[in-house]
């Protein structure tokens, strides 16, 4: 993989991993996060969007 390029993987039940060289830009436009890897939610059930904060294992995500 060249090293310039973002990566995500999809976890079965989980979160979306997203490493390499990246940003993460908040509603307002500010950087939250230029290093990886992070778990970005895809289940709905975080307190902590975008972040994951473990909920999937308890609300049954089913993907
Ligand atoms: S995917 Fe982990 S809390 Fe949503």
């Amino acid at each position: 993989m060249d090293d310039n390029n973002a990566l995500f993987k999809v976890f079965a039940n989980g979160p979306l991993e997203v490493s390499g060289n990246f940003r993460v830009v908040n509603s307002a436009g500010k950087i939250i996060v230029n290093e990886g890897p992070v778990y970005l939610c895809r289940c709905g059930g975080s307190s902590n969007k975008p972040f994951c904060d473990g909920t999937h294992k308890s609300n049954g995500f089913p993907d």
